[in-house]
């Protein structure tokens, strides 16, 4: 006692190992990892900053890193990926931690691992490639030749916004023993099979390319390479301490207890102190008492009762282990809950969160989706306790997991182990989930369910079945079960069960996460599978049976409810133009170059904004946002915060010395707030964890307003719209819609929130002469950073320089947004004199940021039953949310390009963006574009469907068909619209597919499949000329190498390696002799926004001009000396006085229109083909709702629009009040 912290011995696997002295109770390993600190044996200062923050919530992987730890059981070391977001610092003690850092350098040595995944072009923006690193480097540590499967589960939860994971996993795939060659066209044989000469679906092999990179090449993996377990830490694990350890922080103690007998007498003396095991389920909530972990119990124990005993410490993947091992040794009839268990275990969480979470801490939680209290809960499991007293068992039952004081834990006790009896003959155990995707994702609903027959019969002897996210908890169907004792197995007993099932899980419209009657209808969809399973089961016992008794018989037909989707890795081949043979080898033009960042993204070495190293002084800022949707502020009173320690000083509209944004675009609230999450004030503090703790001290008194207006149809009842209509049209709708068949029907498209890994974030460095600023900002447009930070502070544009070396991905969310925070910080900066930090943490992020803009279409389509279109009448409303921001635009946009890749003669758009009070929406991939042509494509289904032909013929008979004016009056050339459009047809073996799927569709009830291809005409390029314009500067140094800078941002695109091949080609030098340092305001300015998918086509050609008029310059030079080298060349032109920097400049871009382009605005809507692939399969089915109406299409719309005898099982006077309370996924979802 006495010291504030204690020290952690925590062994960093790094060239030099690390030991950490003073630790604070509260961090996580993340927190202790990015901040800076001491090396043990010299006074390195060190940060590092691999591991990136994305989520804070272990749910993103980006944050993942390797613990390596002795087992005393094994007694071997034990390697496995953990989310240092989530990992308390304190539970490290005697652990070995490998960052991404640890694994290799660029400066040192480059393991397989990193080089693969960078030279397999699986790095964009590169914020998530360490934690993908990390994760397959642990998956090689453990299986140096991994199979596809447990690559899968490696990367299972580490998310990538921007390289698609096709790429990464083609990285891992590379160290598989066995590798799937490409289906091309179905035929069975790899794209890379076909001869020479042979005309493959991809085009002549001599013209195409598929390798991306050569595997050959790459270095092979040697496990005696790696780092070694610290012997230090393995002599302390084979000697533990039996001390109790405690670190003291500022508001909580951790203790370590050295044996249970210590925990037990802790938990006496600090009943309410929770036992951290994993802390997935704690996350913070730990910090505010006093803490303890639990000395490891050990994972298996041995009982007097048949079954398993795991220990309560054991993780969720050593059960995974330890299930297996069981179920390979016992007869299968022993091990049907152990079988149920270890499904759910593959589905649960990622890798990372198993390896972390624990039994106990799992069943302890009683969380209403645990999937393993369920299945334990049917199957009798019993949980021993143990406390200073002495130990005793409970049952785990709906009362336990109820949290009903009588049947729960003793605030002493403490939960030692599981014990899970055997199952027996006639006894069968499965269990269900549905969630929103197959890993990584919460249960929607999940189910236990257990049978026991009669010997030889097929009559109920017992029945369990228990539900996880139908309420506040696990609910057991106790009173059904017993009312179906005794029953037949047979299509009776289900129809009995499914009703008294809905009677007895009845759920409340307060169900957790709303979905009632898709939660209603997987209750009775589960017990049905359930019911299949017990048939098919009992056909293996027939002969069992007395020749008196059948049992019923599963329909051969339905059998495809009982097979599972399995997660496969991705198969796909990359196709490319090979280039010209004649093309010079060191013109890197049209050839596949791998990212230039891309081992520094591999090695954690690649800087964001938020890994530059503290500078002297720094203060930290957290934002204090709008708790209200519509409202007065009355005071806002920061008091309090400011009595905090460490807090410097909280800045409000009245700090900022310019213009505080636009009218009714605040950037500070000052009367009134329009949104949750509108920002008010913000707090600077000396840390970043008391500038955000300091925010929740300021009190802010509101005045509800109304109206208060969420959805696009309240904003039209009230007139509430943010500009004027956008309106289009051509020919005469009215008359032509006189003479023909007619379609009115209206589309909901859903929103989709930002999500890049990086959250916003900028760093303001203010200096001490002439009110300059230098701003490190992640953003798309530096310059609009500039300009506002200019008008904020009411100082000249001059003054403030913006710096932007990479962007963690942007999509569009950090266009306008990152100006925000910029001026806000800098108004910061500028009252305290320090620099400031702004990092938004993601729940921030989200609430702040806005997103893609919802939309509303009502459309009015007139057709010939031949599928001629001939009139076409669509009325859009965006939700805008509160302010303009680029509403506007985005309703321009959308209604420029309603008319896709359709000539259709008489066409009137019109689109409104409506204002409501949510955050404002903003640009985001594709900038209205997908949500308009969604609505298009709908109705073009839609025609289909009245036609009775297939949706693709009545796409080709209205597309463009011979060079014809757009409805803004471009002149369109449709030929490569036309040979894309065939060309798809072909090469993915449109046709036969189709048959295939049909033929499928016939012989299967429960599965469906659909397809779906969509043209695309997209133009690319702003509405204003004005932003058709880039420039770019070039140095020649005089030893030859080259910097390049240009006005486009490095967002993952890879822009700065295509500026770099231009200049390449131009120079006629290797990319090796060049340099991109970052994208600055002080030396490209006024620049436009990296966005509309036109960066690279500007910028491009003004690095080509500037390295043209540096030729140019040489040219007398080197035509005197043809023979000398471009160093000679350099050297001559300087002793000559010849300028060696150049300005390039570009305008005048032409909008061109392109059919498919992979990247960019465009690709987005590539992603449709998937929403009518899916429409087309429910197509085949008996609609019980409009699939076409709504999107995106969820696994919930999905199965509530396919009518079936479980769909009609619920009660449809319920939908009325069900849906009143709910919050629409997408807009108007209130049927
Ligand atoms: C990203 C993510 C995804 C997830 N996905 C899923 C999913 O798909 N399905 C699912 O079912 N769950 C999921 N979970 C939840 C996860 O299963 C639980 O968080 C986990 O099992 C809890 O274990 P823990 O060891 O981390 O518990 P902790 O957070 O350490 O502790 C939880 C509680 O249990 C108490 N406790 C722990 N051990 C004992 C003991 N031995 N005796 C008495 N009390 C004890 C603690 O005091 C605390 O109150 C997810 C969690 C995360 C973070
Ligand atoms: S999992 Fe840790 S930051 Fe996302
Ligand atoms: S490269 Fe994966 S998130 Fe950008």
């Amino acid at each position: 006692r006495g010291h504030r912290y204690k020290t952690i011995i925590i062994s960093l696997l790094f060239p030099t190992q690390v030991m950490e002295r003073n630790v604070d109770p509260e961090g996580t390993l993340l927190t202790f990892l990015r901040k800076n600190w001491t090396l043990l044996s010299k006074s390195w200062l060190l940060r590092l900053t691999g591991t990136k923050y994305a989520c804070g919530r272990g749910g993103c992987g980006a944050c993942t890193v390797m613990v390596s730890k002795h087992d005393p059981v094994s007694r071997k070391i034990r390697h496995f990926s953990v989310t240092a977001c989530l990992m308390p610092i304190c539970s490290l003690h005697g652990a070995a931690v490998t960052t991404v850092e640890g694994v290799g350098s660029i400066k040192t040595r480059l393991p397989p691992v990193q080089e693969r995944i960078a030279k397999s072009h699986g790095t964009q923006c590169g914020f998530c490639t360490p934690g993908m690193v990390m994760s397959m480097y642990t998956l090689l540590r453990n299986h140096p030749q991994p199979s596809e499967e447990q690559l899968m589960e490696a990367l299972g939860s580490n998310l990538c916004r921007c390289t698609g994971y096709r790429p990464i996993l083609e990285s891992g795939r590379t160290f598989c023993m066995e590798s799937n060659s490409c289906q091309q066209k179905g035929t069975g044989k790899c794209c890379l099979d076909w001869g020479e000469n042979d005309s493959s679906p991809l085009g002549k092999k001599s013209e195409i390319c598929t390798k991306l990179f050569a595997k050959e090449e790459f270095q092979s993996l040697d496990p005696t390479q790696e780092l070694i377990f610290p012997p230090e830490l393995l002599r302390m694990a084979e000697n533990p301490e039996k001390r109790t350890l405690t670190f003291y922080g500022e508001r909580g103690t951790w203790i370590s207890p050295g044996t249970l007998k210590d925990l037990l007498e802790l938990k006496v003396k600090h009943p309410k102190a929770p036992l951290v095991l994993g802390n997935t389920s704690l996350g913070k909530s730990w910090c505010h008492d006093y803490n303890s972990v639990a000395p490891l119990m050990s994972p298996v124990k041995t009982s007097c009762f048949p079954g398993l005993t795991i220990g309560a410490g054991c993780s969720l993947a050593q059960m995974q282990d330890i299930l297996a091992e069981r179920i390979a040794e016992l007869p299968e009839e022993k091990t049907q809950t152990y079988r149920a268990l270890l499904k759910h275990l593959r589905s649960l969480a990622g890798q990372q969160i198993r390896n972390m979470a624990s039994l106990g801490g799992h069943v302890i939680s009683q969380h209403c989706c645990s999937d393993l209290n369920p299945v334990l809960a049917v199957s009798n499991a019993t949980l021993n306790l143990i406390s200073a007293e002495g130990t005793r068992q409970i049952p785990l039952n709906e009362h336990f997991l109820a949290g009903l004081a009588s049947a729960d834990l003793k605030p002493e006790e403490i939960l030692e182990s599981v014990h899970i009896p055997h199952s027996q003959k006639w006894e069968f155990v499965s269990a269900f989930r549905q969630a929103q995707c197959q890993q990584n994702a919460l249960p929607h609903v999940n189910a236990g369910m257990r049978v026991l027959l009669k010997e030889g019969t097929d009559s109920i002897e017992d029945l369990s079945i228990a539900y996880g996210g139908v309420g506040a908890a696990t609910i057991s169907a106790h009173r059904s079960c017993q009312l179906l004792l005794g029953r037949r197995w047979n299509e009776l007993m289900l129809d009995e069960a499914c009703r008294l099932l809905l009677d007895e899980v009845s759920l409340p419209g307060s169900a957790p996460g709303g979905r009632v009657e898709f939660k209603r209808t997987l209750v009775v969809s589960f017990l049905f599978k359930f019911y299949l399973e017990v048939l098919q089961e009992l056909k293996k016992l027939v002969k069992l049976f007395s020749d008196s008794r059948h049992h019923s018989e599963v329909s051969d037909q339905f059998l495809s409810a009982l097979e599972d989707f399995l997660v496969t890795i991705p198969q796909g081949v990359q196709t490319y133009q090979n280039v010209d043979p004649h093309q010079p080898l060191q013109d890197p033009v049209g050839r596949p170059i791998m990212h230039l960042s891309a081992l520094k993204h591999a090695t954690g070495e690649a800087m964001f904004c938020d890994d530059i190293p503290m500078v002297d002084k720094e203060l930290f800022m957290a934002l204090v946002t709008s708790s209200r949707a519509h409202a007065k502020i009355i005071s806002i009173d920061v008091s309090k915060a400011l009595e905090l320690p460490e807090v410097v000083d909280v800045i409000t509209a009245e700090d900022i010395p310019g213009t505080n944004g636009a009218e009714g675009d605040k950037l500070l609230a000052i009367d009134e707030v329009n949104c949750v999450g509108q920002i008010i004030c913000a707090v600077v503090a000396e840390t970043d964890v008391q500038a955000k703790r300091a925010t929740e001290k300021i009190e802010i008194t509101y005045e509800d307003l109304e109206p208060v207006i969420f959805t696009i149809k309240d904003a039209i009842k009230h007139n509430s719209f943010l500009c004027p209509e956008k309106k289009l049209e051509q020919g005469n709708v009215e008359e032509a819609f006189e003479k023909v068949d007619q379609i009115l029907e209206e589309v909901h498209v859903g929103g989709q929130k930002h999500f890049y890994m990086e959250t916003q974030r900028v760093l303001v460095i203010p200096k001490t002469e002439d009110k300059e600023l230098d701003i490190y900002v992640s953003t798309q447009d530096p310059a609009h950073v500039q300009k506002t930070v200019s008008s904020t502070l009411n100082i000249p544009i001059n003054r403030i320089t913006c710096h932007v070396k990479r962007v963690g991905g942007g999509f569009g969310g950090k266009v306008g947004k990152p100006a925000v925070f910029g001026a806000i910080a800098a108004v910061g900066a500028i009252k305290t004199g320090h620099p400031i930090r702004l990092v938004l943490d993601r729940e921030d992020d989200m609430l702040i940021t806005g997103g893609r803009h919802p939309v509303f279409g009502k459309y009015k389509v007139g057709f010939m039953n031949n599928g001629r279109i001939k009139a076409l009448d669509i009325e859009c409303y965006i939700n805008g949310g509160c302010t303009l921001d680029d509403s506007e635009l985005v309703t321009e946009f959308l209604i420029l390009k309603l008319e896709n890749a359709y000539k259709i003669r008489n066409l009137r758009f019109q689109g409104r963006a409506c204002m409501t009070n949510l955050p404002s929406n903003t640009a985001f991939r594709g900038f209205g574009f997908p949500q308009g042509a969604l609505v298009t494509e709908s109705c073009i289904t839609a025609v289909a469907a009245k036609c009775g032909l297939p949706p693709e013929k009545i796409r080709e008979k209205n597309m463009y068909k011979t060079v014809d004016k757009t409805i803004y009056k471009q002149a369109f050339n449709p030929e490569t619209l036309i040979r894309c459009w065939n060309e798809c047809l072909d090469k993915s073996s449109f046709y036969s597919r189709r048959m295939h799927v049909e033929e499928f569709n016939k012989k299967n009830y429960w599965k469906k499949k659909g397809i779906a291809i969509i043209p695309m005409k997209f133009s690319v390029g702003f509405a204003a000329t004005s932003y058709h314009q880039a420039a770019a500067l070039v140095h020649i140094y005089t030893d030859g190498s080259v910097l390049v800078t240009h006005g486009g941002n490095e967002l993952g695109q890879g822009i700065h390696t295509k500026m770099l091949q231009v200049a390449s080609r131009e120079l006629k030098i290797p990319m090796s002799c060049m340099h991109i340092s970052e994208t600055s305001t002080a030396t490209v300015p006024n620049t436009i926004a990296t966005a509309a998918s036109i960066s690279a086509d500007v910028n491009g050609r003004a690095v080509q001009n500037a390295c043209q008029i540096l030729l140019k310059r040489l040219e007398p030079i080197i035509k005197k000396h043809p023979e000398g080298t471009w160093e000679d060349w350099i050297e001559a032109a300087f002793e000559q006085r010849i300028s060696l920097s150049a300005t390039g400049y570009f305008r005048n871009f032409l909008n061109q229109c392109a059919f498919l382009q992979g990247l960019g605005e465009s690709g987005m809507f590539l992603g449709s083909s998937v929403f009518f692939a899916i429409a087309d399969a429910v197509a085949t089915v008996d609609i019980a709702e409009d699939f076409m109406v709504q999107s995106p299409a969820t696994p919930e719309r999905v199965r509530m629009a396919c009518a079936d005898r479980f769909t009609e099982m619920r009660p449809r006077e319920l939908s009325m009040w069900i849906h009143t309370w709910q919050i629409p996924p997408a807009e108007g979802y209130s049927r």
